[in-house]
């Protein structure tokens, strides 16, 4: 037997109702904010992702799906969506239209990592993307949205950690201030660490050895070393967040893994899944437009895994959606009756209404299990003897209640299930 893919998932019917309900809660809070669905496409050139997300970053190094197509192009199934996201800006010139774009899309992503509870290879993020402006309020903004999605959906057990990376230069500066700390203790980290040291000193934050993590106890920290205007942006986002009520914390720590943040970023994670606790994570990046060929444009964003927000909601047991009922089954008495049974519901479902009838011949024990089943608000019966004297008989599942409607006057059985 072929089995699905290792790390990919299938959404069966039964998991439909709470994914739908967790995008109808992402559109409705980003329409609130006036964001904009985006859609790109699900693969692109793989030198976009190299581009933005840094060569040395673990994504772009270890985890993307990388093929040629027949062509000889180079593609790469989406790791994530900033980057196509800003790719659509500038090839579209959405900037010339309007100048501040805010964006939200939701998408599946793919990322070649060892699965594990709330870590997949193909997962899905929904994200905002605010292309056009500096202002740190976006920053406040963005993480508003991002807060109050996961409130809506009932979590709980949240914490939201922001840190600022400050502008290039001071990050660079930075750099060797740290370098300068671990030189003489580089021998004593871990693999991964000392690679990083040479190449993106700034993960070693990020490394979850404890002798790592004890041999940067004292470090300078980059959120001590910020720029005049870093600081000044990141105490207005502080402001923003205190004002809208929003708990936070500073993590000095959080890096972030990929290459395009600048000032401010922020992740926000739940205590209730386990290791894979991100529940979502962002961030500025003021030079990625310009980095890919576009005019020098700012902007902020972030993106959230759906997959381990519905874990989380389960662990917290944070909503309930109620199976969609249908309005009426029909159940055929008489079994020449068939094609009357279509004709019927066919009337009732370009009325407005949700109809579904039997096709398998079912005794009408059988058919009254399975308008049970479908938890349908009404039964109606069509044979019998009051199809003979010219009627339909409505039960009302709930109250039990029946009555008999002449067949000529199917309105009547509309503004009644209707009502
Ligand atoms: P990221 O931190 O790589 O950021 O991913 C965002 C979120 O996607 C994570 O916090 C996590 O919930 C989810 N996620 C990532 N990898 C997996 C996986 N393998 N399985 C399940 N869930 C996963 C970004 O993707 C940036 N594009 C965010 C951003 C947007 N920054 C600015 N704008």
């Amino acid at each position: 037997m072929i089995k699905a893919i290792k790390g990919t998932k299938d959404l069966l019917p039964s998991d439909a109702p709470r994914w739908h309900y967790l995008e109808s809660v992402v559109k409705n809070i980003f329409s609130k904010f006036n964001y904009k669905e985006i859609r790109t496409p699900v693969f692109e050139v793989t030198s976009l992702f190299a581009r933005s997300i840094g060569e040395e970053t673990d994504i772009v190094g270890k985890e993307m799906y990388t093929f040629e197509d027949k062509g000889g192009t180079s593609v790469t199934l989406k790791p994530e969506m900033t980057a196509g996201v800003v790719r659509a800006f500038i090839e579209h010139s959405l900037g010339a239209q309007q100048s501040l774009n805010k964006l939200f899309y939701i998408s599946p992503m793919f990322r070649q990592e060892r699965p594990q509870a709330g870590r997949l290879r193909q997962f899905h993020q929904f994200g905002g993307e605010a292309i056009g402006s500096s202002s740190p309020l976006l920053d406040g903004e963005l993480i508003q949205i991002a807060y109050d999605i996961l409130k809506a959906l009932g979590l709980k057990d949240l914490t939201v950690k922001i840190n600022s990376l400050g502008v290039p230069e001071t990050r660079e500066n930075y750099k060797n201030l740290l370098r300068e700390f671990l030189k003489d203790k580089k021998d004593k980290l871990s693999e991964d660490s000392r690679k990083r040291f040479d190449k993106n000193i700034l993960r070693i934050f990020d490394s979850k050895i404890e002798s790592d993590q004890k041999l940067l106890e004292g470090a300078p920290m980059l959120i001590e070393n910020l720029d005049e205007e870093s600081e000044k942006d990141f105490e207005l986002v502080k402001e923003y967040l205190t004002k809208v009520n929003i708990p936070f914390e500073v993590d000095p720590k959080l890096v972030r893994g990929l290459d395009y943040y600048t000032k401010t970023t922020f992740e926000i994670i739940s205590g209730s899944v386990g290791a894979q606790s991100a529940l979502l994570g962002g961030g500025r990046y003021d030079l990625l437009v310009e980095q890919l060929g576009g005019k020098p444009t700012p902007a902020v964003g972030f993106a959230a895994g759906m997959e381990r927000i519905l874990l989380a909601c389960e662990n917290e047991n944070s909503f309930t959606v109620d199976e969609s009922a249908i309005d009426v089954y029909l159940i055929r008495i008489d079994k020449e009756l068939e094609m009357t049974v279509c004709e019927i519901a066919s009337g009732l479902r370009r009325a407005g209404l949700n109809i579904d009838c039997d096709y398998l011949q079912r005794s009408v024990k059988a058919q009254m299990r399975e308008a049970n089943k479908f938890k349908a608000r009404f039964a109606l019966f069509v044979g019998g003897e009051e199809f003979e004297q010219g009627n339909l008989n409505l039960k009302n599942m709930e109250s039990g209640e029946q009555q008999n409607i002449p067949l000529d006057d199917i309105n009547r059985i509309i503004n009644l299930i209707k009502a």
